[in-house]
């Protein structure tokens, strides 16, 4: 009898998705299968295993999860998140065209620009909030629309239907990079998304104690090309990392509903302080963009961004927070707190920083799953020192 119903709920994915008992022992948790090569009993003749780059049953085991976690058919997992990300590129040739977010993670950014372009691979930038200017920067080679919904830092979000059918009309298939939210939060392929790609590093591992990526997908032809690519160009996800996402994964339900209950009580706090200018957050009932935010995700995400004036009051918090780390990276049981400038989008040029409305004084928090009042508390005492 197949172990799950045909429509089991998300919790149940997050634990049994993909996951069956080690035929060798039985043991209920993935083993990690910690080897390079497998011993084959005859001349062309082996268990379907050859060579670890090609096949390691951890790592299959945490594709199948993390396909059934987003509603796909088929994941591949990857070295880094951006390692996923240049896989997914390889289903173009030279001469495509992408649209891409104008608001997109820096180091996404970088690849194409500084990387990708070398390779005759086109992008043009826009802001997706705004279906009509994905609609106007499509042309006869574009070949893929590359979204972020909820955007880092400036929590903007894209209308994933409407922004898929317009694509579809053009036969330009929809990435979406669904780092941000976790498929606990929004599950991109329900609104018509074609690829799905994740840092595993943030909220699908959910430690901070590994680096990597995923590309899930539902297309035979994209699937079967990326398989390919996984193995032909060997950025793959180690057995031990593959091990340490498919821990995390069993309690994202969980622990996402923590950080969206958390960022929510953080946000309003913030919104509510005198020395706080501006929140960034979609579960505000200001966010110019709350309504969509309740019809596409679940909860509105760990993350919020907020402005304290200048740069230097917002150095001021940064240098006195003691409960909150001050660090690059999100997603993980702790709070992480940034200074999105200076840090994570430091590649992305001032001008296009200012565009986005990635503004100097903006502090950006990873909010963790620690008792809220410690985390409001830490925010308090560090506010005082502006
Ligand atoms: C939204 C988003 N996509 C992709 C990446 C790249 O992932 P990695 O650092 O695992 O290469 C990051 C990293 O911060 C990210 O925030």
């Amino acid at each position: 009898m197949a172990k799950l119903s045909t429509r089991p709920g998300i919790s149940t994915l997050a634990i049994h998705a993909g996951q069956e008992p080690d035929p060798t022992t039985g043991a209920v948790m993935t083993p990690i299968y910690q080897t390079s090569t497998y011993a084959q009993e005859a001349l062309g003749k082996n268990k379907g295993f050859e060579y670890a780059r090609t096949h390691n049953a951890t790592r299959a085991a945490l594709e199948r999860n993390l396909a059934g976690l987003e509603g796909a058919k088929h994941g591949l997992s990857f070295a880094s998140g951006l390692a996923a990300t240049n896989a997914l590129i390889q289903t173009l040739s030279a001469g495509d065209h992408v649209v891409c977010g104008q608001n997109t993670y820096g180091g996404t950014y970088r690849l194409f620009e500084r990387v990708l372009r070398k390779y005759q691979l086109d992008f043009t930038y826009v802001d997706t909030s705004k279906l009509g200017d994905i609609r106007r920067a499509i042309t006869p080679s574009t070949k893929m629309l590359f979204l972020e919904t909820p955007t880092n830092p400036v929590l903007r979000l894209t209308d994933l239907s409407g922004a898929c059918e317009i694509a579809h009309d053009h036969n330009v298939v929809v990435v979406v990079d669904n780092t941000f939210a976790s498929p606990y939060v929004q599950r991109p392929i329900g609104f018509g998304a074609d690829i799905i790609i994740h840092s595993t590093t943030k909220f699908l591992n959910g430690h901070s104690d590994s680096v990597g990526g995923i590309v899930v997908a539902v297309r035979d032809d994209h699937i079967e090309w990326l398989r390919f690519v996984q193995n032909a160009e060997g950025a793959i996800l180690g057995p031990m990392d593959a091990w340490l996402v498919l821990r995390g994964t069993k309690t994202l339900p969980l622990r996402m509903d923590r950080h969206n209950a958390s960022a929510l009580v953080l946000a309003e706090f913030l919104a509510g302080h005198p020395k706080v200018t501006r929140v960034h957050y979609p579960g505000l009932t200001n966010h110019p963009q709350h309504d969509l935010a309740r019809r596409q995700m679940r909860g509105f995400g760990g993350l919020i961004s907020f402005e304290l004036g200048s740069l230097e009051r917002a150095r001021a918090l940064l240098n006195n927070v003691s409960l909150m780390a001050l660090a690059e990276s999100l997603g993980g049981v702790e709070t992480l707190i940034s200074h999105p400038a200076t840090m994570t989008h430091a590649s992305v040029p001032p001008d296009r920083r200012l565009e986005i409305g990635l503004t100097d004084d903006m502090v950006r928090v990873s909010v963790g799953i620690e008792d809220v009042d410690d985390l409001k508390d830490d925010l308090t005492q560090a506010l005082d020192h502006i």
